[in-house]
């Protein structure tokens, strides 16, 4: 386990997509329905930044090409020619566990080795 602090409070998140950098990778986060979710912050299409993206409806949408990704899980919904998987051009976005430490968010790298 490989507990960071984002240096962000929970109370500071909203629906909106909020980016932070943990040694060196972009992360987003994203508080929804009372949870709080990470998500890696570069579009798996080429790299787009995911802070400038919008969330509906529990989709995280890329704001270059509209590639959309499932929140909760990463997963790809539909990448930026609409198509679903399995077929498509992207992949999945890395997904991080999330723990609240007296109301600072911190994510859990572990698996996750650097960019
Ligand atoms: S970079 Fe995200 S859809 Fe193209």
């Amino acid at each position: 386990v490989a507990w960071r602090s984002t240096g962000v409070r929970e109370s500071e998140l909203g629906p909106g997509l909020r980016a932070v950098e943990i040694e060196g990778r972009p992360v987003v986060l994203v508080r929804l329905s009372g949870a709080v979710h990470a998500l890696a912050g570069a579009c798996t299409h080429i790299g787009g930044d995911l802070a400038d993206g919008t969330v509906t409806d529990g989709r995280v949408v890329c704001a270059l090409h509209g590639a959309t990704f499932d929140l909760k899980t990463g997963g790809v919904l539909t990448d930026p020619f609409g198509v679903e998987p399995p077929e498509g051009a992207v992949e999945p976005l890395e997904r991080y566990r999330v723990r609240l430490v007296d109301g600072t968010v911190e994510v859990d790298l572990t698996d996750h080795p650097g960019p």
